[in-house]
This record gives C-alpha cells, structure tokens and sequence, in this order.
C-alpha cells in the first residue's frame, strides 16, 4: 500500500524536509580537505538534534551513525570514520532526519576543493538526472516514467545507471512503497497520487553500472572502482507536479 498524507502529515514532513536541507548547507562550507567524515557526522548530528528532530539513519537495521558518507568509487552508505578528506575527491552525504515521526531523506554530491574534469562532469549529470526524474512527477504519472527519464537523459553520456538500489516512499518508514527506480518503462508501474510522498534518488557511476557490497557489509562501491554521484531529493506529489519537500 501506498500511504496518502494528511494536510497535517505534509505540514510535518515539509519540516523534516527542511531540516535535512538545512543540514546539509550547514556542512557544506566544512567539505574541505582534512575534515574526517566521523567529524562531518558530529556536525550533522548536532545539528539534526538541534533542529528538534532526530537522525534517520542511525541504528535503521543497525546502522552505526547519523550520515552516510561515500567517497570517490563508494556508490552508498559508506560509515563515517577517520579518513580525511582529500583534495580531488567527490564525496556522496545521505542525510534523514525524523520530525514528530515524518522522515526526510536527501543526498548530495560535493566536490572537495579541485576535481577532475571527469569527475565535474558526472557530478553535473547526475544531478540533472535527478530533475529530469522529478520533472516527469504529477498526479496520473506512473513510477515507471521517473527511472525511464532518467535512465534516458544518461544514456546520452555513457554512464553507469545502478539498479540494485533504488528511490522509495518516505513517510512514517523512512523506506515506504513504493520503490522507485532508476531505469523503467514509460506508463508502468504505479500510479502517482496527490499527497504520496517519495525519495527519487540516481546513483550514477563513470564506468560500468555494476556495484558489490564492501566488506564493512554497508558501503556499496562500484565493480571497476570508478567514481560515483548520488543525488536525492524527497518530494511531495502534487496534482500539477511536485513539491521539493528537501530544498537546500
Ligand atoms: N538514504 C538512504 C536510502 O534511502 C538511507 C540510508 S540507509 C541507512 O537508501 F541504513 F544508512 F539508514
Ligand atoms: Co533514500
């Protein structure tokens, strides 16, 4: 079943959003070389708490901190650790906060400092990717059409669409129905309703799309080690189209 929010749901919603964005500026300006990823998640952390709400992430089926931080070929879910940051790498935040039990739920790619011409190019893509999915969300459009625009916009530039992670409904569950992924068939799938609420969220490698797990058995990393971007957005359906429920 997919759950319609209340008015009210929304309103609370609309503040987890907020939150999520706003942890989010609040860690940019320290995405620099040298900051440990552990020290980007004290940030978050506070910050969430702070803000009146809790993080989403931490102890979801045992997951030991409030972010995830993915550098470099790391697609998702990388843990925060003592690894400094290093000029040149792309680095993945996921970031969920829970307000009065709602979740919000948004990732981002930053480079830190320079990065390859590479590197800029598949953080641009990825992110227009994740627009080109949301822009195709209104009432009466099916789930299949978000994964087929964004599947379509990527072929253009050879990039590796990951498939065994996939978008999903945010509510009450930070993970609700239905999945959203990001390959799929125009007119498939299901029906989107007015007052649905959904995290939309392209994991995009410069190589191959394979991806295995990580020995740490959370971070997923690319097959041939080539860099990845991830970029979400949880949004509120309209019947026009679509409410940006993360904005930063
Ligand atoms: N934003 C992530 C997702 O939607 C959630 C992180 S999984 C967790 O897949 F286990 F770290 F919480
Ligand atoms: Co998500």
């Amino acid at each position: 079943m997919i759950s319609i929010k209340t008015p009210y749901e929304i309103e609370l919603m609309e503040i987890a959003g907020r939150i999520v964005g706003e942890t989010h500026r609040h860690l940019e300006p320290y995405i620099k070389p040298g900051i440990t990823t552990k020290e980007l998640d004290e940030l978050a952390y506070k910050f969430i708490i702070k803000s009146g709400a809790t993080p989403s992430f931490k102890d979801y089926d045992g997951y030991p901190a409030s972010i995830c931080t993915s550098i470099n070929e790391e697609v998702v879910h990388g843990i925060p650790s003592n690894r400094k940051l290093q000029k040149g790498d792309i680095i993945s935040i996921d970031i969920g906060a829970c307000y009065k039990g709602y979740h919000g739920d948004s990732a981002w790619t930053y480079p830190v400092g320079e990065i390859s011409t590479e590197k800029k190019m598949l953080l641009e893509h990825t992110e227009q990717s994740l627009y080109e999915g949301l822009n195709v969300i209104k009432a009466g459009a099916r789930v299949g059409d978000i994964g087929y625009a964004i599947s379509k916009y990527i072929k253009k530039f050879n990039l590796g669409v990951v498939r065994e992670l996939v978008g999903h409904g945010v509510g009450t569950q930070l993970h609700e129905m239905p999945d959203v992924p990001n390959y799929g068939v125009q007119g498939t799938g299901p029906i989107l309703k007015e007052g649905m609420v959904i995290a939309v969220e392209p994991m995009i490698n410069l190589g191959t799309r394979e991806v295995f797990m990580g020995d740490d058995e959370w971070t997923v990393v690319t097959g041939d080690d080539s860099p990845s971007a991830h970029f979400e957005h949880t949004v509120l359906v309209t019947k026009e189209g679509f409410k940006i429920l993360t904005k930063r």
